[in-house]
């Protein structure tokens, strides 16, 4: 048996002002989302601003459903309305932030796995990372290089692709 270690790194910053000034804008329009979020049932209120490369800003927040499986993140209404409205042009830079008004949170949130997947297959697609920045109502900010960094040993569904049947 070989250990094998699959490390990454991600940054912190204390506070908004140590990002640059786009992302710092990106941060600013994820938290603004969250008070778009349609959540009823949870009261977590997630917001997400995706800068594509062509430099517009594509914007989510969670939206939920009674049934409850029928809701969608606001990561993935985001990143599905960037590819939607502008297929091909790569994303550079996610950011996501959360509120509830029910909860204390301490954290910045953090994408859910299936999240993780559909962002990844973007970022594969694209063939450039997307930076990830996760928020929360105010003090740390985390940032991670690659969407990749968030879903090591991936499905990646190259399996789905392949040259015919067995
Ligand atoms: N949610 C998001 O929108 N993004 C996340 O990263 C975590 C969870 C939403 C889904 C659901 O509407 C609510 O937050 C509670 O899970």
């Amino acid at each position: 048996m070989i250990r094998k270690d699959l490390g990454f790194h991600i940054y912190e910053v204390e506070k908004i002002s140590e990002l640059d000034k786009r992302e710092q804008r990106l941060v600013q329009l994820s938290l603004e989302m969250t008070g778009k979020a349609y959540a009823p049932y949870s009261e977590f209120f997630v917001g997400a601003a995706v800068l594509l490369e062509n430099g517009e800003i594509i914007t989510g927040s969670n939206q939920e459903n009674g049934a409850y499986p029928s809701g969608l993140c606001a990561e993935r209404v985001a990143v599905f309305a960037a590819s939607a409205m502008f297929p091909g042009v790569p994303m550079k830079i996610i950011a996501v932030s959360a509120k509830s008004t029910r909860f204390k949170i301490d954290e910045p949130v953090s994408p859910c796995g299936a999240c993780r997947q559909v962002l990844l297959e973007y970022e594969i697609l694209q063939r450039q990372p997307i930076k990830v920045l996760l928020a929360k109502e105010d003090g740390k900010i985390l940032i991670i290089e690659k969407v990749h960094d968030l879903l090591p040993l991936s499905f990646s569904g190259d399996e789905l692709k392949m040259n015919g049947p067995r």
